[in-house]
Parts: C-alpha cells; sequence; structure tokens
C-alpha cells in the first residue's frame, strides 16, 4: 500500500529491522523502510499486505516518505556502517528530526554521534533493542536513551510494540546521551555471564553427575518451573532436547565447544575496569569464551598437563546443589551489572533509575527472569540501595544459598571440572563480606618497594616506613 506520511522510517530491512517493522505495523502505525538491497524493500512491502508500509532503495525518496518531524530508527551493524548512514541522511533531514540507532553500537560512539548531530538540531537516540529476532516480532525490551523530548514523540510507537509484564511496557526513557547503549551493553556482560554458569551447570551434570540430555532436558524444564525460572533456562531445556537432521545424535553433542562472540561482552568488562567496578563473573565469561577459541593449545595441553579427570561420580543430590549454585551465583551476576549501571549513572550523569531498569528486563530480552521482579522490589523499597546484595530479600538468600555453591565449587575443582564462573561468583561474594582484607600487607609492600606509603588503623594521615632499618632506640 503506498501513502505518503508515515509515522516511522526503518533504515536496515534485515531480520531485526524488518520485524520491528512489522511488530510496529501490527500495531497500527504505518512504515518506510529503506534497504540497498531492493529484493528485501520488496519482500517488507509483500508481507505487509494490506497494512500502510513502504519500502525503497532510494535515501531521498525514503526521507520524503515521513512525517515531520521525522523518526528514522536504523538496524544495521554497530560501527561503521552506522556513521555511513548518518552521512547518508542527515543532509536531508530537518531540525527536530529522530534518528534512533537501536543495534549494539560501542557507547562512546553514541555520544561522538549525539554531539555532532546535536550541531543540526538532529536528536539522536541510542537504543538497544533485545529479544532477537523474535522478540523484535513480538516484543522485545527496548532501552532507549537520548533527549527526553525526543522519547515523548515516539513514546506511543516504543510502548505499543515492547513486551509487555503485568500491563507495564518493556522500554522506558533511560537517560540522556549514550544511557540507553550503556545499559543495553551491561545488559550483555550480564547475559554473557549467565550463559557461562548455566553452561558450567552443564558440565557439572553431563561429567560430573552423567546425565543424558533427555535427563538434562527434564532437570532444565523443572528448574524453569521455580526461582531460576527465566528464558536462558527455558531454551536450554529445548536445546537438549533438539535431535540433529544430519546425523543420529542430540544436535547438542554434534555443535563445536568454541564461543564466539561480537564484543558486548568485553566492552562491558573494560568499562568495569575504567570505572573500578569489580565484575568478576562477567570478566571471566569474556575470557573462557577466548580460551574456547585456543582449540589447538587446549588439545596439546590436554596431553601435557596433568589432573584429576573428570568423573560421573556425583551423588543424584548434587543436582539440586548445582541448582542452588546456579542461584546464588545469577543474583551475584546480576548484582555486578547493577553496580556497574550505577557507578556509570554518576560517571556519566545518566541519573539511572535502577528501579525501571529491572523492571523493562523482566520481559522480552534475553536476561528476563523471575528474579529481576524480585531485583525490581528490592530497588523500589530502596533507591539509594548502594548494592544488590545488601539488599534484604536479596542478602537473606544468599545466605541459605552460599553453602551450595560452596559444595558445588569444592566438587568441581577435585573433579577438575572448569568452574571459573562459579568460582568467581563465591569469591566475590566472600570478598564483599570480609570486613578483613590482606591488603594491609599489598599496601606494605607497596611502600616497602615504591615510597607509596600506607594508612593506619589506629590515626588518619599517610605514612611511610624505612623497612629494614632498625627501630630507633627510646632513651
Ligand atoms: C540481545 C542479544 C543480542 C546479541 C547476541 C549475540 O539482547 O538480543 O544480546 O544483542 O547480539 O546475544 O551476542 P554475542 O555474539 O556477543 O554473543
Amino acid at each position: 500500500m503506498e501513502i505518503r506520511e508515515h509515522d516511522i522510517g526503518m533504515v536496515g530491512l534485515g531480520v531485526m529491522g524488518r520485524n520491528v517493522l512489522l511488530n510496529m505495523l501490527d500495531h497500527g502505525f504505518s512504515t518506510a523502510g529503506l534497504d540497498t538491497d531492493a529484493a528485501k524493500a520488496r519482500a517488507l512491502v509483500d508481507e505487509a499486505k494490506e497494512k500502510p508500509a513502504s519500502a525503497t532503495t532510494d535515501p531521498k525518496a525514503f526521507v520524503a516518505m515521513l512525517r515531520k518531524p521525522r523518526a528514522i530508527m536504523m538496524l544495521v551493524p554497530a560501527g561503521a556502517p552506522v556513521d555511513a548512514v548518518i552521512r547518508e541522511l542527515a543532509p536531508m533531514l530537518s531540525p527536530d528530526d529522530l534518528l534512533i540507532d537501536a543495534g549494539n553500537s560501542h557507547f562512546t560512539d553514541t555520544n561522538r554521534r549525539v554531539e555532532s548531530l546535536a550541531k543540526q538540531r538532529i536528536h539522536f537516540f541510542g537504543m538497544g533493542i533485545s529479544g532477537g529476532e523474535s522478540g523484535a516480532r513480538h516484543g522485545p525490551s527496548m532501552m532507549p536513551g537520548g533527549s527526553r523530548e525526543a522519547y515523548e514523540r515516539v513514546r506511543p510507537i516504543l510502548e505499543s510494540i515492547a513486551a509487555d509484564v503485568d500491563g507495564e511496557p518493556c522500554v522506558t526513557y533511560l537517560g540522556p546521551g549514550s544511557a540507553g547503549h550503556y545499559v543495553k551493553m551491561v545488559h550483555n556482560g550480564i547475559e554473557y555471564g549467565l550463559m557461562q554458569l548455566i553452561a558450567e551447570s552443564y558440565d557439572l551434570l553431563k561429567r560430573g553427575v552423567g546425565l543424558s540430555n533427555q535427563e538434562l532436558a527434564d532437570v532444565f524444564e523443572r528448574w524453569n518451573e521455580g526461582a531460576l525460572s527465566s528464558f536462558l533456562i527455558e531454551i536450554t531445556s529445548m536445546i537438549f532436547r533438539q535431535k540433529d537432521v544430519q546425523s543420529d545424535n542430540s544436535l547438542i553433542d554434534m555443535i563445536l565447544g568454541v564461543a564466539r562472540q561480537k564484543g558486548t561482552g568485553q566492552w562491558t568488562s573494560q568499562d568495569a575496569l575504567a570505572l573500578k567496578v569489580p565484575t568478576p563473573t562477567i570478566d571471566i565469561a569474556v575470557g573462557l569464551r577466548d580460551l574456547s577459541g585456543r582449540e589447538d593449545v587446549r588439545h596439546a595441553a590436554n596431553r601435557i598437563l596433568r589432573g584429576p579427570a573428570p568423573t560421573g561420580d556425583f551423588s543424584r543430590d548434587a543436582v539440586n546443589q548445582v541448582h542452588d549454585a546456579l542461584h546464588a551465583s545469577t543474583i551475584l551476576t546480576y548484582a555486578q551489572g547493577m553496580a556497574q549501571l550505577q557507578a556509570a549513572s554518576k560517571a556519566y550523569g545518566y541519573d539511572l533509575n535502577m528501579e525501571a531498569i529491572a523492571r523493562i528486563w523482566r520481559g522480552g530480552c534475553i536476561i528476563r527472569s523471575a528474579l529481576l521482579e524480585e531485583i525490581r522490589v528490592a530497588y523500589k523499597a530502596n533507591d539509594e540501595l548502594s548494592d544488590l546484595i545488601v539488599a534484604p530479600n536479596m542478602a537473606e538468600r544468599l545466605s541459605s544459598l552460599q553453602a551450595a555453591l560452596r559444595t558445588v565449587v569444592a566438587q568441581g575443582v577435585e573433579r577438575g571440572i572448569p568452574i571459573a564462573g562459579f568460582m568467581a561468583c563465591l569469591a566475590y561474594f566472600d570478598a564483599y563480606r570480609s570486613d578483613w582484607m590482606p591488603f594491609n600487607l599489598i599496601q606494605a609492600q607497596r611502600d616497602y618497594f615504591g615510597a607509596h606509603t600506607y594508612e593506619r588503623i589506629d590515626q588518619k594521615g599517610v605514612f611511610h616506613t624505612q623497612w629494614g632499618e632498625p627501630l630507633p632506640q627510646s632513651e
């Protein structure tokens, strides 16, 4: 159907762009699409059927199809393609138009783009979208940041296409500048951490307990009905049931154990270090994806390095312990991401509302889970909460689950099953609750070799000692 003056435009009619547009059409908005590939443009119009959609390969025609002030979303790969679209469209846009980058862009690129387009009085939005193809089509979680005034213009569209939990849409204005892309980056960091922990649970249950794929599917299905209920646990149970069409095996057994990555987990860790926020589970998840890729080295080392061989002698009770260890570690991983967001909010002036973030992550996104409702409640009860770990509902839960995490870590370590994610969670928990840490020794060493000074427990000020010299004799 050809109409002019569409409500919103989309640049990039690949899987995500096309599905977001079809979702908008379902909710009664008229849309225009732009793609360099004429087949993709035609496919969108065909799929839209009677609904008000146009699509073109001509940027000028595309811009002319939109109601002013225009709202244009782009779903193109992060990096140079985003700059290329901006370079092409910006000269044709007018003051007050809004460009939304809905890809996984690095937040510093978003800051640069916001600044440069502001010179033309064009609003630029960085918005994370989570939920993959099916989320885009039927209800994603969206994390927009930029000018609040511009958000109000597209709010009805975003709220109607978002996932819905208890009548609340999984989208809200998050903050100025790159706030939206920052929150999406940390979402992905948490995603890496949770996927690592689920993979380690699989290893413990497969090589430690000796469960078959069928049993694994049943265990994860049962877990999805309780405290661990979440999208990632649900798809994990379905993955174990999938048969391979090319062999008689389960598909999971035919997939190479090398985890790829596009970089958002690494960015999360990098910025956490810059902000001095410990995120050990996310860091280790990135590192182990890297190690999984060093296949040749691992195969060679397997023949040289000695250690216990993983056995299947775990008791059946271990299944429940792994459940509780995963439960505790999931809370600890969310907590690390939330702590990073709180630090970024202060450092970058985002003024994030932590309850709102937990609320829009409850549906539509990859890390959605029943736990996020409890996390939301924790922030609602206290919006000044310094850290999720000490929220009364989480602290109580962690205190009762920590024994299982300890048992699982001990068993994994003894059997040589690499469970670095669980170990990082436990060490984070124990370090976090320590009122004494051995860093008096590090301070002493720093002062010894570099005169870096130290503080004392009994007096204010900084002190230096001539280490190793005899003390002055008292008279
Ligand atoms: C989402 C996901 C998505 C991401 C993939 C792959 O929220 O829908 O986070 O944005 O692209 O999960 O990420 P990696 O290739 O880095 O694993």
